[in-house]
């Protein structure tokens, strides 16, 4: 015990995001600290997000300003603010060249005197469905480096997801979290109210190989293809008699992710006749998440290939996904190869 005898209240050695970021860029040959301070931009609209997530209540955030996002959803005032947050300040930390939003139409550029080397494609407010009914939502984010000669334009913006040089989201849950990955494993950090900063609190994320639950929209079933709908049957009655994975399904991608890299299984968003492309965004949604799953020994693919290798068109464009424990998309990847070769013949 200190002097003061107060150690086991207050960790007076605290590591916060900032210090944990700081410590690993220092390891990164010729790195300049541009990353750090957009990544200090970034905790900054995170942090005034989250605070207003707590008070949407009382503020009527939920409430829709009546106009429909470029997915044709209606936006809700959480959703303006969060996005606001999010262009203002990753303009400020003068890092960033050009930025994609789920709620802009068009990448939202950056003027010379603020452009920096790196492009941030975001969703602001993940599941803005669940904001009036007090369920988790979240914040998603993927990272590359500008890759064009001259002022950054929407082609840099159109690069594969294993070409993040970093990529993380923010759970408003129970508590705060950022779940972060700068490609040297994933980490946790929990906002410490009182102290207003990300605390170190889940080191080193892993993924278990095989996990007891599956995720997907089941009201949907009379959409899906065979192999989605053979893959469902077998979670629920698996071949070998053994017990039936559990269900599970927020409808937020976050809060769905985040219980899937913590206690394994897969989560699923396919291709179906209602959303012939998938639902979920590949620059915002499926990139950032499938880097975080694939740094924690997960997997993550799109039925055809691994989500992290498609070259992106469209700076919109949806992807379907198949996304979690490594055996569990293994089980899913072989049902419909099976299912591929009985087509074929
Ligand atoms: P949003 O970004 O507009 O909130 O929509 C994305 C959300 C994901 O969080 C979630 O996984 C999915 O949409 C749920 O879709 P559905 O209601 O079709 O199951
Ligand atoms: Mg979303």
């Amino acid at each position: 015990m200190s002097a003061t005898g107060l150690d086991a209240e207050v960790d007076v050695d605290t590591m916060t995001l900032t210090r944990y970021v700081l410590n690993e860029q220092r390891k990164v040959k010729g790195a300049t600290g541009s990353l750090t301070m957009l990544l200090n931009s970034l905790l900054t609209a995170i942090k005034a997000i989250s605070t207003a997530v707590r008070r949407a209540g009382f503020a009527k955030l939920g409430t829709a300003v009546g106009v429909a996002n470029v997915q044709g959803e209606d936006q809700k005032k959480l959703d303006v603010l969060a996005n606001d947050l999010f262009i203002n300040m990753l303009k400020s930390s003068f890092e960033v060249g050009v930025m994609v939003s789920e709620e802009n139409e068009q990448c939202i550029e950056v003027t010379a005197a603020e452009r920096g080397k790196y492009v941030v494609a975001f969703d602001p407010l993940d599941g803005s469905s669940n904001i009036d009914c007090l369920v988790s939502i979240g914040s998603i984010f993927g990272i590359w480096k500008k890759i064009c000669e001259g002022p950054a334009c929407e082609a840099d913006l159109l690069q594969s997801g294993r070409e993040q040089v970093a990529a993380g989201y923010a759970l408003y849950g129970s508590a705060t979290m950022i779940v972060l990955s700068t490609g040297q494993g994933v980490n946790g950090f929990t906002l410490d109210p009182a102290v207003g900063e990300f605390v170190l609190t889940d080191p080193n994320m892993t993924i278990p190989k095989r996990g007891k639950i599956f995720s997907i929209n089941e009201g949907y079933t009379q959409y899906w293809d065979e192999s989605t709908t053979k893959y469902i049957e077998e979670c629920k009655r698996p071949k070998d008699g053994g017990a039936p994975l559990g269900a599970r399904y927020v409808g937020s991608m976050v809060a769905d992710m985040h219980r899937t890299l913590k206690y394994g299984g897969i989560f699923l968003y396919p291709a179906s006749t209602k959303s012939p492309k998938g639902k979920l965004r590949l620059l915002y949604e499926c990139c950032p998440m499938a880097y975080i799953i694939e740094q924690a020994g997960g997997k993550a693919s799109s039925g055809v290939k691994p989500i992290l290798d498609i070259q992106p068109t469209d700076i919109h464009q949806r992807a379907p996904i198949f996304i979690g424990s490594v055996e569990n998309v293994d089980d899913y990847l072989r049902i419909r190869d099976e299912c591929n070769k009985a087509e074929k013949k």
